[in-house]
C-alpha cells in the first residue's frame, strides 16, 4: 500500500494506475468497521481502492469539536493496509488550503438549509468544497459514501449532477452497533454511561416508525416520539429532529411513507446524528421487519 502525503504523489500515482478502476472512499479518519464496510463495497466497484484521510477544516462550524476529533493515522493506515486498499492520500492542510485561498462550493436551497444544514451553518459548504477538491486532485470512476450521512450524500449526488463531474456515486448501508448506534468516529468520546444514553437517537426514530406504522402521520407527534425518548436522559440536548420529504427536502407536516425523520442531539457534548425513512425497516436489529 502506498501512502501519499502531497498532491503531486498522488497525481502520479494516479498516472501509474490509469489502466485501473479507481474507486475512492473519502473519510476523515478514526475509522470503524463503517468506513471499512465502504471500502470493501469500492473493492467491488473497482480494482484500485483509494481512501482519504483529511479532518477537513472548514467543514467544522465548531472550533472545539475540531479540535476534539479524534486523530489515529498510525492505526488507520495498518486498518487500510490489512483491508487491501491499494493507496491512502493524507493531504497537508497548507497544500490543500493554500494562503490567500477564496473559492468554495455552494449547493444551494432547501437541501443544504434544512437538518444540519440549517443547525452547522457552513458545513456543507466545507464538505462539498473538500469533495470537489479530491474528485479533482484523485480523478476517481467511482466515489463511495456511506448512506449514514444521507444529506451529505444527497448535496454530493447533487453538486455531481450540476458540475457535471465525470465520476459515479456509490453509496453504502449505515453500519450499526447491537443496540443500533451508527459507528461513527465521534463515538469514541462517549464515556460509557453516554454510550449507553446515545441508543436513544435509534431506539427513538424506531418508536416514531412503529407510530407511522400504525397510522399516525401528524409529522409533529413522530417527532415528539424521538424528543421523549431521548429527553429523559440527562444531559441529552437535541439539536433537531424533523420530517422531510426525501426528494427535495420540502416541509412535510403530514408525514408519508419514504419522508426521511433527521435527528441530531448532543449526548453529554458529542454531537451525534441519526435518521429513519418512515415506513421502511427498523433500525435496531431487534425492531428489525
Ligand atoms: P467521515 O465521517 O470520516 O465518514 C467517511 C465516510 O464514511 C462517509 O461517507 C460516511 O457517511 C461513512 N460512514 C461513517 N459512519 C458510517 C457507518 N456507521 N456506516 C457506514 N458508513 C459510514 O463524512 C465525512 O467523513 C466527511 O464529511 C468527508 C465526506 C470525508 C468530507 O470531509
Amino acid at each position: 500500500m502506498e501512502t501519499l502525503r502531497s498532491i503531486a504523489e498522488c497525481r502520479q500515482w494516479r498516472l501509474d494506475n490509469n489502466q485501473a478502476t479507481v474507486v475512492l472512499v473519502p473519510t476523515m479518519g478514526a475509522l470503524h468497521a463503517g468506513h471499512l464496510a465502504l471500502i470493501r463495497k469500492a473493492q467491488e466497484e473497482g480494482d484500485a481502492v483509494m481512501v482519504s484521510i483529511f479532518v477537513n477544516p472548514i467543514q467544522f462550524d465548531d472550533p472545539s469539536d475540531f479540535d476534539d476529533y479524534p486523530l489515529t493515522l498510525d492505526e488507520d493506515l495498518i486498518t487500510c493496509a490489512q483491508a487491501g486498499v491499494a493507496a491512502v492520500f493524507v493531504p497537508q492542510r497548507e497544500e490543500i488550503y493554500p494562503n490567500g485561498y477564496c473559492t468554495f462550493t455552494e449547493v444551494v436551497g432547501p437541501l443544504t438549509d434544512k437538518l444540519c444544514g440549517g443547525a452547522r451553518p457552513g458545513h456543507f459548504r466545507g464538505v462539498a468544497t473538500v469533495v470537489l477538491k479530491l474528485l479533482n486532485i484523485i480523478q476517481p470512476q467511482v466515489a463511495v459514501f456511506g448512506e449514514k450521512d444521507l444529506q451529505q450524500v444527497l448535496i454530493i449526488q447533487r453538486m455531481v449532477a450540476d458540475l457535471h463531474l465525470p465520476v459515479r456515486l456509490s453509496v453504502g448501508p449505515t453500519v450499526r452497533e447491537a443496540d443500533g448506534l451508527p459507528l461513527s468516529s465521534r463515538n469514541a468520546r462517549l464515556s460509557q454511561e453516554s454510550r449507553a444514553k446515545a441508543a436513544a437517537l435509534p431506539r427513538g426514530l424506531d418508536k416514531a416508525n412503529a407510530a407511522f406504522r400504525d397510522g399516525q402521520s401528524l409529522s409533529m407527534s413522530l417527532v415528539e416520539l424521538v424528543y421523549e425518548e431521548l429527553l429523559v436522559h440527562p444531559g441529552v440536548e437535541v439539536d433537531y429532529a424533523d420530517v422531510v420529504r426525501l426528494a427535495d427536502f420540502s416541509e412535510a407536516s403530514t408525514a408519508q411513507a419514504g419522508d426521511l425523520l433527521a435527528v441530531a442531539a448532543f449526548v453529554d457534548g458529542v454531537r451525534l446524528i441519526d435518521h429513519i425513512l418512515l415506513g421502511g425497516p427498523g433500525l435496531s436489529p431487534s425492531k428489525e421487519g
